[in-house]
């Protein structure tokens, strides 16, 4: 099994770049299928979830390829096919993207169920809903979901739940529907944002995309484009409290500082010194340890789930008792046990963690679970005593564009050995 060892208690600074967001490259490239013409993607990150999806693309009859390692051109035709390959969805259940799409694009959609994960069973009821509203007919059989409208009609949706990807699933699928469609109580994340800006830009009417409430002119087709993705406000924090938690000092650019109010605000409240230097650059500087604190996760703007397991390790070291309550999924604090396994003082309670701070803990083998405890396990080598190894790496590589190297670019002592 791959793995890196890390030798930690080393004092991090330097500066570093954030690369692209995982989550905003995703659903863009599935949003690809819509339209037509050539499409060029700059600041893509380097992750095995963005070649997952530009397989996806490729089996749905599109061209796509890597032009360097942060841009992708796709070329589209008017066909696509309209059934989604089972090794890919269940490979990566972001690929569910595609579904909005092929049934906007083609009028017939055939996409496996997506599995769950580790962190919980990944439903997609509130997709499906969304595109019975707006007239398709969906069945579910031998573990695929079919979807069919003659064509799809705009009409009000409300979301029972502010789910990222069914307020991303339904609102391309309505940029083709006909008439007007708005969509209610949706997810308000950046990468929601960064795709509706992309959508606008290839000819979709979209307003409200990034708040509660989305409203969708329907369109008949979309032209391929140029777009840039939004920085990855997810890598920046776990670069940030990669800072903090050795007692450094980290710059990191590349950023949106405003994507990263969530975070920058609970680690000042936790006595860490952060400088948004400007928009795109955050600096941290942590020499005299911080305090406790407590925090929910919530759907943007309120602290983002996918912080929960870096802001867990960080706690682990600070002065007190911090209370974390996990609202978003229903088992994300399998970190929890393995840093436990290093030291730490925590105790789970259904959706709660509580974490009794300690002066130090000590380098152990650990391994990841799913992509952000993987984060989160690393952020504890760095300021364990001792070495600490760290197996599966292939859960890190999904999300994140190349860690282990910005984190040695910063005086990190990481060495990889892979499988
Ligand atoms: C996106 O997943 C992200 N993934 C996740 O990031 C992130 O944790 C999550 O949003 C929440 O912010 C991508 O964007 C590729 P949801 P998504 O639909 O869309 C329930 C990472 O580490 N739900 O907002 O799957 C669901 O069970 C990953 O980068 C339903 O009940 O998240 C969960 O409890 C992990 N029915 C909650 O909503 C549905 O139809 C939030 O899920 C859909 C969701």
């Amino acid at each position: 099994m791959s793995k890196l060892t890390i030798l930690g208690q080393n004092r991090l600074s330097g500066t570093v770049a954030a690369s692209g967001a995982k989550n905003a490259a995703l659903p863009i490239l599935a949003a690809t299928i819509l339209m037509e013409g050539e499409i060029t993607l700059t600041n893509v990150p380097h992750l095995m979830d963005v070649l997952t999806m530009i397989r996806m693309l490729k089996a749905l009859g599109l061209r796509a390829e890597y032009h360097h390692p942060n841009s992708v051109k796709i070329w589209n035709q008017k066909k696509v096919r309209h059934i989604a390959p089972y090794e890919l969805v269940t490979a990566m259940r972001a690929s569910f993207f595609v579904a909005g799409p092929i049934l906007a694009k083609t009028g017939l959609a055939k996409v496996p169920l997506p599995g769950g994960c580790t962190i919980g069973t990944r439903p997609i009821d509130i997709h499906l809903k969304g595109f019975k509203q707006l007239g398709a007919q969906c069945h579910i059989e031998h573990g695929f979901v079919e979807l069919q409208a003659k064509k799809l009609v705009g009409t009000r949706i409300h979301l029972d739940f502010p789910s990222v990807g069914a307020t991303e699933n339904i609102m391309m699928a309505g940029c083709l529907a006909e008439g007007e469609t708005l969509i209610e109580n949706c997810a308000q994340e950046p990468e929601i944002t960064d795709l509706g800006d992309f959508l606008n830009l290839s000819g979709a009417q979209i307003s409200g995309h990034g708040t509660a409430t989305i409203h969708i002119k329907g369109v008949t087709s979309l032209k391929g484009v140029t777009h840039s993705v939004v920085p990855d406000r997810i890598e920046a924090g776990t670069l940030m409290i990669a800072g903090a938690i050795t007692g450094g000092d980290v710059t990191v650019t590349h950023v949106n500082a405003e994507h990263l109010s969530p975070v920058i605000d609970k680690m000042r409240e936790a006595g860490i010194e952060v400088e948004i230097l400007s928009l795109d650059t955050v600096r941290v500087n942590n020499c005299k340890g911080y305090s406790a604190v407590n925090f929910d996760t919530l759907p943007f703007p309120g602290f983002p789930t996918d912080m929960q397991a870096q802001m867990m390790a960080l706690l682990i070291l600070a002065k007190g008792t911090s209370v974390i309550k996990e609202t978003i999924f229903e088992n994300r604090f399998m970190h929890a046990t393995e840093l436990m396994r290093m030291g730490a003082n925590i105790h789970l309670d259904s959706q709660f963690a509580f974490i009794n701070g300690v002066d130090k803990i000590s380098g152990a083998e650990v391994k990841i679970t799913d992509l952000r405890a993987g984060a989160a396990l690393i952020l504890a080598g760095l300021a364990a005593e001792g070495s600490t190894t760290v197996y599966g790496l292939k859960h890190l590589r999904r999300g994140y564009d190349n860690l282990p190297e910005k984190l040695r670019s910063l005086g990190a002592h990481i060495v990889e050995y892979p499988d």
